[in-house]
């Protein structure tokens, strides 16, 4: 079963899928993406990755070049030839191809990369045991709202996580959470589900969405709100939640261990709802 891509409007082998080095996506990071995963072999939440695409685009004023049946369509084409099990699929739209100068023409015609690969889950042990997070500085641009190539702030915070052995770093923006690297970041305190409010610090997550609205359907009192580093340290649990890690427990942070260092009961319902959900 083959890794699929599609570049442009056709389905190539992966060793034949290639881009200009004049694209301003590897010039200058001018470009979005999004990442969607199949359940059942049926791709989770597609309207709501397609409308966050349009959303990004609207904001870089990139073309998009397709409706959202149109992206459907390649999309389902693309996860039937890769006949996977599950597949992760990824999205890249970039404002095309010009010579190197930092601002645009309006007319250029954007680059469209899509990949469909075999995807693999966390393993049932490392979502039974949860993980261990540590805080960085957040150090990215104003727009963490939009699901921008340039991930720069993203790499370097993750590789410090990954360099000190821990699965995610979570980020700190004067002294509150925003998300992590690679997910959104949701701290349980007094049984409210807490996480930091939608805007420009973080990127609004589609697994987020989905979590929180299992929450409220829980009935469980549920706060978009900013929360310190200290509410981190004392809260009853922290979980993650994204497209790669589902809903995952964080056990411990900067070295203090959360609540009895293990995955809480709030964490494992709304995991358990959310297997619910997909399953
Ligand atoms: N990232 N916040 C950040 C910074 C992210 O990169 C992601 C996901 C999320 C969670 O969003 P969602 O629930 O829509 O996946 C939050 C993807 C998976 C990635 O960059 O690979």
């Amino acid at each position: 079963m083959p890794d699929v891509a599609f570049v442009n409007g056709a389905f190539v082998s992966l060793a034949d899928a290639k881009v200009s080095i004049d694209d301003r996506g590897f010039q200058f990071g001018d470009g979005i993406y999004e990442v969607i995963r199949t359940y059942g072999g049926r791709p989770f939440e597609l309207e709501a990755h397609l409308a966050r695409l349009d959303r990004s685009a609207a904001a870089l004023d990139l073309i998009q070049p397709y409706s959202p049946a149109e992206w459907t369509n390649h999309i389902l084409e693309g996860i039937r030839r890769a006949a996977y099990p599950e597949a992760k699929i990824y999205i890249q739209l970039t404002r095309g191809v010009a010579p190197r100068d930092h601002a645009y023409e309006a007319d250029l015609t954007p680059t469209v990369v899509l990949t469909v690969r075999e995807l693999h889950s966390l393993s049932r042990s490392v979502q039974a045991a949860g993980v261990e997070a540590m805080t960085i500085e957040d150090i990215r641009w104003g727009r963490c709202d939009i699901k921008s190539l340039s991930l720069l702030g993203n790499v370097l915070a993750r590789q410090q996580a990954k360099r000190a052995q821990v699965f995610e770093a979570i980020l700190l923006k004067e002294g509150s959470i925003t998300e992590g690297a690679v997910s959104n970041v949701m701290v349980v305190r007094g049984g409210t589900v807490m996480t930091a409010p939608e805007g420009p610090r973080i990127l609004s997550g589609v697994t987020r969405a989905v979590v929180l609205g299992l929450a409220r359907k829980e009935g469980l009192p549920v706060q978009e709100r900013c929360i310190a580093q200290a509410d981190l340290y004392g809260a009853d649990e922290v979980f993650l939640t994204g497209t790669t890690v589902e809903v995952l427990a964080v056990v411990r942070v900067d070295g203090k261990v959360i609540k009895d260092g293990r995955p809480g009961p709030i964490t494992q319902r709304l995991a358990a709802g959310f297997t619910g959900l997909v399953g």
